[in-house]
């Protein structure tokens, strides 16, 4: 894993927007797998001020989300077909045909989550995938005890998850319980992956990603199999490493 050390926040998203505005420039119909949550906000921000600024165009790329939750409606302002719309879709040229999110209200989310992971495929797969983490280490819902195998799939929310992700709801009881993630295969069989961590909060799970075997406890490290993973981390979330060398090296 290539780990790209930032200052902050700011930098950490004009880095990962960076990433993403040469992905679309040299294949001009790539597939980017998109991430939701607090941490890609500011990366989206940067992508729209390109757009408006340089006008790079997505209207042959496609965009493929990780997960959407269980038992709210896509209109739900919480939704991620809500989020992706606020935060990116509408401010650029992707054509709404090549937006993909799962469909957490299908009446058959069993069938859901393999037709998803078929349009996965049908599309060539993901060139690039953004990722965040959890406190406790998941990617996409993949929760600690996931199958490193797993596809796409209806997954239990971690309490630890549904506390995090509170602070977006009115009340913890609103926040859903269960969620349609791509799996850790799925995520493996990206082309390019590209992991955000920022702030304090996060420089623990950091410190044991890098420094832990890999293991199913700790849904991460799964990215440790795979040859082509930069992790563009600010300064706090490093904070944690005790390996000072290694802080100079990167020159935090
Ligand atoms: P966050 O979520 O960006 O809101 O911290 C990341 C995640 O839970 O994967």
């Amino acid at each position: 894993m290539n780990i790209i050390a930032v200052k902050n926040y700011e930098e950490m998203s004009k880095k990962a927007a960076e990433f993403i505005i040469d992905t679309v420039k040299t294949k001009p119909n790539a597939v980017l797998g998109m991430a939701t949550g607090g941490t890609a906000v500011g990366t989206y921000k940067c992508l729209i001020q390109d757009f408006n600024q340089n006008k790079t165009s997505y209207k042959q790329a496609y965009t493929v989300n990780l997960d959407e939750y269980i038992g709210i409606d896509p209109e739900h302002e919480q939704s991620y077909h809500t989020y992706m719309d606020n935060h990116l879709f509408q401010h650029i040229d992707l054509p709404k045909n090549h937006q993909y999110i799962p469909n957490g209200n299908a009446k058959n989310l069993e069938a859901e989550c393999k037709r998803y992971e078929e349009a996965i495929e049908a599309l060539g797969g993901v060139d690039l995938q953004i990722l965040g983490i959890g406190h406790n280490g998941h990617i996409g819902f993949n929760e600690p005890g996931t199958s490193f195998d797993s596809k796409t799939q209806v997954v239990e929310l971690a309490e630890s998850t549904r506390k995090a992700n509170a602070r977006f709801f009115e009340d913890l009881n609103e926040v859903p319980t269960q969620a349609i993630t791509m799996g850790i295969a799925t995520i493996l069989k990206s082309k390019k992956i590209l992991l955000l961590v920022s702030g304090k909060g996060k420089a623990e799970i950091l410190q044991k990603l890098l420094t832990c075997d890999i293991t199913e406890s700790i849904p991460a490290t799964a990215l440790k199999k795979h040859p082509n993973v930069t992790i563009i981390a600010d300064k706090e979330a490093l904070s944690f490493l005790a390996d000072t060398e290694m802080k100079v090296r990167m020159s935090v």
